[in-house]
């Protein structure tokens, strides 16, 4: 903190013109504050333009302190350098948001070697300890991945009264009771909007805008690489042409298998629903299935039907309890997610005042994922301005019973490929009135090499009766493949099918 003393008659001799001209009190890249004291009226002044128009001459101290929220950033990959290049390319307008200049002090990477962009050069460590042991840092942002060290360092980082802000589903998924205790016990932030849907703000709208709802009901396409597998399969693409496209586009994995098989969206769809329902959801409580199984004839036959096919994430509050759960889903033409395609992103809430609000947009990528990132960090540097940390605390205060996954009644759409003669449709419609399971349409469809495909779609049914009807027919030699079955989402899903 340094302290002047001067009349405003000479205030430019300090070269703070632009700092005391602008009505601002953090204007450059070194974000200094400016705050005027009057000596003779003993009232502190913070905007230069009064010492100009109001106290001409008068004796008055200027006290210039260079305030920064110094972070530590955990993780320099595919987010961590989006952040670090956001914050230097929004830099004036990010301070006078946050209200002081933001800085990375350290970022802490695997390899201080590698090759790395320049343009938004920041100091490296392999060092955590060079960040955890360091007073002047305020927050630690958390976008390294993975669990276990992920887990430990943020812990210590609470503990040591810092404030934290991850983009990590996969712990907060796990092991968010033990994350929001801690950052409760320290009165510190836990921040973490874009460890669900990358750039499009979810987190804050459900915990503030909408927390006055009760909320329905919520439905999703919430992994991007799924929904681009689909939108090509959707051409005639195969599954795995289709994979081998998003991996030579950066869109998938070497690995896509958490991707895949919905446990990427199941940790997300755990962490909207512990919020939206107000009752902790683990990604091992949501029934998954995903989209590995899905042949393009599948979404041909959907469309034929008025659908298209989506890997949805669906929390939905139901008579038998709350019912969390990632399936490849049938979506009808009119819905509001079935124009989501290619790696777009999409959340529909449903509030009991608000109605139905969707949220569109970049689910994953550099910049739209460091766009959530730093607006949890310019969150944090008000909270810290203001005295007002911790405020965003947990909100899971009940505890929910999950609807058991067979339970769940839902129309299927089933694709079977069956020995061409008579009597097999007959054989099929027994298994599943057997089981208490109605069909809304029979279809048969193309001659295949083997015999005949046909595609049934069933009324409502609890999945327990429905794969009832599954086994039996597993064991008719007349029916050679049973595809992947799909949900049809909504309750009115056979009557969208009749357009
Ligand atoms: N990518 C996205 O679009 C996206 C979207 C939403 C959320 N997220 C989440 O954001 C997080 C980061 O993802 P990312 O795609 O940016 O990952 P990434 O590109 O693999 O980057 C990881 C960074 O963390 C560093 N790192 C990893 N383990 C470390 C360790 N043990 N010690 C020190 N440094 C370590 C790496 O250092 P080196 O550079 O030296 O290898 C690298 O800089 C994940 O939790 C992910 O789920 C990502």
């Amino acid at each position: 903190m340094r302290h002047y003393r001067f009349s405003t008659t000479n205030i430019f001799k300090f070269g703070l013109t632009p700092l005391v001209k602008n009505k601002t009190t953090c204007y450059n890249v070194s974000c200094v504050q400016i705050n005027v004291h009057n000596t003779k009226t003993r009232r502190w002044l913070v905007y230069g333009d009064y010492v100009d128009k109001q106290y001409q001459g008068e004796e008055l101290s200027l006290e210039v302190a260079d305030k920064c929220l110094k972070l530590g950033l955990l993780g320099l990959g595919t987010v961590g350098s989006g952040v670090a290049q956001l914050l230097l390319t929004n830099q004036d307008r990010i301070a006078r948001r946050a209200g002081v200049g933001i800085e990375v002090k350290w970022a802490l990477v695997r390899d201080a070697g590698k090759d790395r962009p320049v343009e938004y050069e920041v100091p490296l460590t392999t060092n955590i300890n060079d960040i955890l042991n360091d007073p002047e840092i305020e927050l630690v942002v958390e976008v390294m991945g993975g669990q276990e060290t992920a887990f430990t360092y943020i812990m210590d980082a609470l503990n040591r009264g810092k404030n934290v802000v991850t983009a990590n589903k996969d712990l907060l998924s796990t092991r968010g009771q033990e994350l929001f205790a801690t950052a409760e016990k320290n009165g510190v932030d836990l921040y973490f909007e874009a460890s669900v849907g990358g750039g499009i703000p979810i987190i804050r709208p459900l915990k503030t805008c909408l927390a006055g709802n009760r909320v329905e009901k919520l439905c999703g396409i919430v992994n991007g690489t799924t929904n681009y597998i689909l939108t090509q399969m959707e051409q005639g693409t195969s599954y795995e042409a289709a994979l081998k496209l998003a991996q030579e586009q950066g869109f998938a994995e070497a690995d896509p298998s958490a991707d895949v098989l919905g446990l990427d969206a199941a940790r997300k769809i755990a962490i909207l629903a512990s919020i939206g329902f107000g009752a902790r959801v683990r990604a091992d409580e949501v029934s998954c299935v995903g989209i590995q199984h899905l042949e393009p004839q599948d979404l041909v036959y959907a469309r034929e039907l008025g659908y298209k096919v989506k890997l949805l994430a669906l929390a939905e509050q139901t008579e038998l309890g709350l019912q969390v759960r990632v399936h490849p889903s049938l979506v009808p033409l009119n819905h509001a997610l079935a124009s989501i395609d290619g790696v777009l992103n999409a959340i529909v809430v449903h509030g009991n005042a608000v109605g139905e609000v969707v949220f569109v947009g970049q689910g994953a990528g550099r910049m739209p994922t460091a766009s959530a990132v730093v607006g949890d960090i310019i969150e944090v540097a008000r909270n810290i301005q203001g005295g007002v940390k911790g405020r965003n605390g947990c909100t899971c205060f009940d505890h929910k019973q999950l609807c058991p996954p067979d339970q769940i009644k839902d129309s299927y759409f089933v694709r079977f490929e069956v020995e061409d003669k008579p009597g097999v449709m007959a054989k099929m419609a027994a298994a599943f009135g057997a089981a208490d399971v109605s069909l809304w349409s029979v279809i048969q469809k193309r001659q295949t090499e083997r015999g005949a495909e046909i595609v049934i779609v069933t009324y409502p049914t609890p999945g327990q009766r429905f794969q009832q009807a599954i086994a039996t027919l597993k064991l008719y030699p007349e029916i050679f493949t049973i595809h992947q079955p799909i949900i049809v989402e909504g309750d009115e899903a056979y009557v969208a099918g009749h357009h």
